[in-house]
């Protein structure tokens, strides 16, 4: 299901988004997600497509040595950069295979942190129920990138067939996908400044959420406070 999609990114090893250091507008872009999130000491945290782990070094930092992190991705070469990359952290899981693939724990995950990783899933339906599965009755699930949703769309259409067809869902198909796996949104953006953002959790999908027909063009989607603040 995913060889063709796993050769293309063995390729992207030393492409400047998956192995070069975070510059400081995409650190601005994780700071402002590590807000919304709030402490992550002692969490045990999701990372599916984890890459070459730059993000998962830095869970790795925040949960400490008491938290867990358990980072998958279908690429060979991204797994044994990430390993290598992460070697120093006993906290951290990873696993070369897909999301949908690894026997997540039942009830037991804090966060899902889907980074620049959800247009990438063939299967998000059932994608999505596995990881609401994972999560803790309080648990959340974040899809994020650096870039919005247009963009997002536009670079995969150009990035040639393996992945021209990966697609991020619009804010009514997400709002479906999420309902559909027990799941409701928190909070959604999605522009050029801040790029994508998608902060969620079990439970029913709540009504107060306003929504702006900006999807897809760079603006805000809805918005609603999270618990840890507005992003
Ligand atoms: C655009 S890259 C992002 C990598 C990393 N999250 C980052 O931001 O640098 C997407 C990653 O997801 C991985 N991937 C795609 N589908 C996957 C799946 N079903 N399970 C696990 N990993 C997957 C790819 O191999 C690739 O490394």
């Amino acid at each position: 299901m995913y060889t063709c999609k796993a050769r293309f990114f063995d390729t992207q090893i030393h492409a400047p988004w998956a192995s070069g250091p975070y510059g400081p507008e995409e650190m601005a872009k994780l700071d402002r997600l590590f807000s919304v999130a709030g402490s992550l000491e002692g969490m045990t945290i999701v990372e599916p497509g984890c890459g070459t782990g730059r993000l998962t070094e830095i869970l790795a930092q925040r949960v400490g040595p008491l938290g867990r992190v358990i980072a998958m991705d279908i690429s060979g070469t991204m797994v044994d950069a990430a390993r290598e990359r992460v070697a120093a952290y006993a906290q951290v899981t990873l696993h070369h295979g897909t999301l949908e693939a690894y026997p997540l724990p039942p009830g037991q995950v804090d966060l899902v942190l889907c980074h620049q990783v959800f247009p990438h899933l063939e299967a998000k339906e059932r994608a999505l129920r596995l990881l609401a599965k994972s999560l803790k009755e309080q648990g959340r699930l974040i899809i994020s990138h650096f870039i919005p949703l247009h963009v997002i769309n536009d670079v995969h259409r150009k990035a040639g067939r393996a992945v021209e067809a990966d697609k991020m869902p619009s804010d009514r198909e997400m709002r479906r996908l999420f309902m559909d796996a027990g799941l409701s949104i928190d909070f959604m953006s999605d522009n050029d400044e801040r790029g994508y953002f998608l902060c969620g959790r079990l439970g029913a999908t709540e009504t107060t959420m306003q929504e702006s027909d900006g999807v897809g063009k760079g603006e805000d989607v809805f918005e609603k406070k999270s618990a840890g603040g507005r992003l």
